[in-house]
């Protein structure tokens, strides 16, 4: 009777601190995966497909975002790519990653230019860089416009 007492108390202590050993070690674990996860997802580049295509279609001509900012940027594959839509409904498509040090570009449709915010490098309408640091001209990509029904025309870019 009195030895089944003396082994009972061991037995009792040892879950205890099992218990509580398995309960700092997954809170640690928490805590480390919990630092660890976000760090990693951020220094991680986010998985895009490339394009599986040759063409991307880029929505209406008359797009009225277009028409009113007189661009807008899309995705071909995991490329930026920037469609310029200009007052006499003329298309150019570039690659919209600045040669300079690669911030994306815009438009400006008061001066026809692709413009870079960045460092303040322009580009013509030909893709030409004109202006500012950027050291070598925008890749083009072809426009067609392709009539899906009657009054209905989609812009459709490839590689040029
Ligand atoms: S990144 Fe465009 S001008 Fe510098």
């Amino acid at each position: 009777m009195e030895s089944s007492v003396i082994n009972a108390k061991p037995v009792a202590r040892f879950d205890r601190r099992r218990l509580l050993n398995w309960f700092l070690g997954t809170s640690f674990g928490a805590l480390v995966l919990s630092v660890l996860y976000p760090i990693l997802r951020y220094v991680t580049p986010p998985r895009i497909a490339e394009a599986s295509t040759s063409e991307v279609e880029a929505g209406l001509a008359a797009d009225p975002v277009l028409i009113e900012k007189g661009f807008k940027i899309i995705r071909f594959g995991a490329d930026p790519v920037i469609l310029v839509r200009t007052a006499d409904a003329k298309f150019y498509a570039y690659s919209a990653t600045c040669t300079h040090l690669d911030c994306i570009v815009g438009f400006q449709k008061e001066h026809s230019r692709i413009w870079c915010n960045c460092h303040g490098g322009g580009y013509d309408l030909t893709g030409r860089n004109v202006i500012g640091p950027p050291p070598k001209p925008l890749t083009a990509y072809k426009v067609n416009i392709v009539e899906k029904s009657p009054g209905n025309s989609t812009v459709v870019i490839t590689k040029a």
